[in-house]
């Protein structure tokens, strides 16, 4: 398992005031961009051009995650204007394995989403392809839901097929991660931790970003 990580998801910030925003959480490893089309997804958020200049405001890397149809057109975009990571959902992508291999040539960690219902079974053999597997435990497309527990068993499946094929693939949780449920996702083997609502109706983010920190390290 790689080291702990926390990755604050920007959607539950104020979204007219992303330069700033970005800057309160100076202790992140990450920051998460939530890019929705209103097609995978029903909502919408933002995309390219508005990703493209906040990443002249912060020097923390960005994760991008695409809740978008077609990932296979876009997502090397998102890698070229200076995302870090950048995931696609596999439900979306036409050719899982290609578009992985198109992310990382851009320069960027390639990574994949699984939704709730999705299982990890039929990717196992792709997973060298990827930097990272990220098992969403909500639905995907708002924040502030309620953490699903019935998540956690593909969690500890996803970590067991890692460790038997000795790879150093990432494993992010994503929906719902708080003080509350960040442990239960660590136990069972998730090393990157999205957090939105958690960390943006804290006071202090940047002082929930390092209590996150510390919950999912105990
Ligand atoms: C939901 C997004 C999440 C969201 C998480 O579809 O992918 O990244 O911002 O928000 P919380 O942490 O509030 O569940
Ligand atoms: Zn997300």
């Amino acid at each position: 398992m790689g080291h702990i990580q926390i990755t604050p998801s920007i959607l539950n910030s104020d979204l007219a005031n992303l330069g700033a925003e970005v800057r309160r959480i100076g202790s992140a490893d990450w920051v998460h961009v939530d890019v929705m089309d209103n097609a995978f997804v029903p909502n919408l958020t933002l995309g390219l051009p508005v990703i493209e200049s906040l990443r002249k405001h912060t020097d923390t890397p960005f994760d991008a995650h695409l809740m978008i149809e077609d990932p296979d057109r876009w997502a090397p975009a998102y890698a070229e204007v200076g995302c870090g990571s950048v995931t696609f959902h596999v439900e979306a992508a036409k050719a899982p394995v290609r578009l992985a291999r198109e992310i990382r040539k851009q320069g960027a960690r390639a990574s994949m989403a699984l939704k709730p219902a999705t299982p990890i079974e039929p990717y196992e053999d792709l997973l060298p392809e990827l930097d990272m597997l990220l098992i969403m435990t909500v639905e995907p497309g708002f924040g502030g839901q309620k953490f699903l527990d019935l998540c956690l068993p593909k969690i500890r499946r996803a970590r067991a097929m890692m460790d038997k094929h000795g790879i150093e693939t990432w494993l992010q949780v994503d929906g719902g991660v708080s003080l509350e449920t960040i442990e239960r996702c660590a136990e069972a083997g998730a090393d990157v931790f999205v957090a939105g609502s958690a960390v943006y109706s804290a006071a202090d983010p940047d002082k929930m970003v390092a209590e996150l920190r510390a919950a999912a390290e105990a």
